[in-house]
């Protein structure tokens, strides 16, 4: 930290006013964390945040390897702010994130995208003072390649985009090579944070009043597997449930294979863990469900599923589908849909499959065609959105705890705020709602959202 005071001081000097840095953020919440971390260096060092490139000193683009769709945006984004850098040379442009932890992504930024000035792995985040720093004593571009498995960096400073909701990371990286994932190819292998350390966040976020805190891993049941932790992960959630206070905990996301009847237990009589758990399922079909490498059935996750409801009656469930899978027949999908109608989840993330590069499905036989994934991605949707609406209607009329977000961008003349199940609710609220729980009750609703009134 006094290095990068330092710093700040002689960026100053440099410009008289304070530089501002622009910080986006592609893909999910572990990005969002990382790019809240990314943000507080950049505090940290002088920089004030701002919320347009062209008005910045500092770009940094936090990238998504996920899907094709996710780099396509992001390499769009980089490249129009070619004619921003040309007509501000000073600017300096970093690009980091899960696509650029790929070797062959970052040989593309290096030789085809030439005014891009840094460009970093997820594992260098907690790097960045150091390496924005290198990059302008030098004067030369850096580009630092994905390590598999760096040291635990703890202390980083953070600027949470939210004072009353917060990410709090509990492990990185992932072990399990579903065959057609990117991530453990450019988030390394699982890594736990220290439970002191996580203990410590979120015992200071609540007493700062945060009301909602998603404790985040791409596969939580890992947690404590490696050396990092001393207890697993249900031991970890049980301990910080002790922390006494009115918020919630959440987390995701938890691997069907691992979701056990311990973290269920745990959730059941927890004072503090919102009754939402969110599944990844991403086929119905166990031929399918084999050649992903998820190791579980249909059968098993049915009876996951029926111990969660047995436990808590309640609970709000939500999952990921791919639709496409090489391989997929007309009945594998048929077995999809099979489950959604078992399961009936309150909401769906669908995907349709995206192959990528040095993945073990990206090579595999039968890939489906273009269109075929389109109809039955559109099947899968009209399936869930009439699901989705009975489910919701049944919610109409009874007193939900909502935790408000302020005025809704959708819907200007109403606020927006989230049910302990993580629906979205829009009411007519006031500003001294914002960040406290208000009771809520719907009078109308559609597959994705309640509408109301508080009471
Ligand atoms: N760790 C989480 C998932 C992270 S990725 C888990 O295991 O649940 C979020 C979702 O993106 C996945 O659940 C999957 O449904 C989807 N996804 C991942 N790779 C994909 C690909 N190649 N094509 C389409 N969807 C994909
Ligand atoms: Fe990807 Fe599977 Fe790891 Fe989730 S558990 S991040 S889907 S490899
Ligand atoms: Fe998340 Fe995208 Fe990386 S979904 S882990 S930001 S590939």
């Amino acid at each position: 930290m006094e290095r990068m005071r330092v710093r700040s001081a002689r960026y100053r000097e440099a410009n008289g006013a304070p530089p501002r840095a622009f910080v986006l953020t592609f893909g999910c919440q572990q990005n969002e964390a990382d790019s809240e971390k990314l943000s507080g260096m950049a505090q940290a060092m002088g920089y004030t945040l701002c919320d347009r490139p062209d008005e910045a000193d500092l770009i940094v683009v936090n990238t998504c390897a996920i899907r094709e769709h996710a780099e396509k945006k992001a390499l769009s984004t980089v490249g129009q702010y070619k004619h921003l850098k040309a007509r501000r040379p000073g600017m300096i442009i970093a690009v980091c994130g899960c696509m650029t932890s790929q070797a062959h992504r970052l040989e593309e930024l290096k030789h085809r995208y030439p005014y891009v000035d840094l460009v970093f792995g997820t594992s260098a985040v907690e790097r960045f003072p150091e390496l924005l720093d290198g990059h302008l004593t030098q004067g030369r571009r850096l580009f630092v390649p994905l390590e598999e498995q760096p040291p635990m960096a703890e202390g980083c400073p953070v600027c949470r985009s939210s004072s009353y909701r917060a990410w709090v990371s509990v492990m990185y990286g992932c072990n399990n090579f579903c065959s057609y994932c990117i991530v453990p190819y450019v988030r390394g292998r699982e890594r736990s944070r220290s439970r002191e350390a996580i203990l410590g966040e979120v015992r200071g976020l609540v007493q700062s009043g945060y009301r909602d805190i998603t404790l985040l891993g791409q596969n939580v049941n890992s947690y404590g597997r490696d050396a990092g932790g001393s207890c697993g992960f249900p031991g970890l959630l049980a301990e910080l449930d002790r922390i006494p206070g009115d918020y919630h905990l959440r987390f995701m996301t938890s691997h069907p294979k691992d979701a056990s009847r311990e973290l269920i237990d745990v959730m059941a009589s927890s004072a503090h863990v919102a009754h939402q758990f969110h599944l990844p399922l991403q086929s119905g079909s166990d031929e399918i469900l084999r050649r992903m490498n998820r190791r579980y059935t249909a059968a098993q996750y049915l009876e996951t599923v029926a111990y969660m409801r047995e436990r808590m009656p309640d609970v709000t469930l939500s999952s990921d589908i791919i639709v496409g899978f090489p391989g997929e027949t007309e009945a594998d999908f048929e077995a999809t849909l099979d489950m959604l109608r078992r399961v009936r989840f309150d909401l769906l993330y669908s995907f349709i499959y995206s192959p990528r590069k040095g993945t073990p499905a990206a090579a595999m036989e039968h890939q489906i065609p273009r269109a075929v994934q389109q109809e039955r991605f559109d099947r899968l949707l009209a399936l869930q959105k009439q699901i989705g609406q009975e489910i919701n209607n049944n919610l109409l009329g009874r007193p939900l705890r909502v935790l408000c977000d302020g005025v809704s961008k959708s819907n200007p003349s109403l606020y927006s705020g989230r049910t302990e199940g993580n629906k979205i609710a829009f009411f007519e609220g006031s500003p001294a709602d914002v960040g406290q729980f208000v009771t809520f009750e719907a009078a109308r609703a559609d597959a994705f959202a309640l509408y109301g009134h508080k009471r």
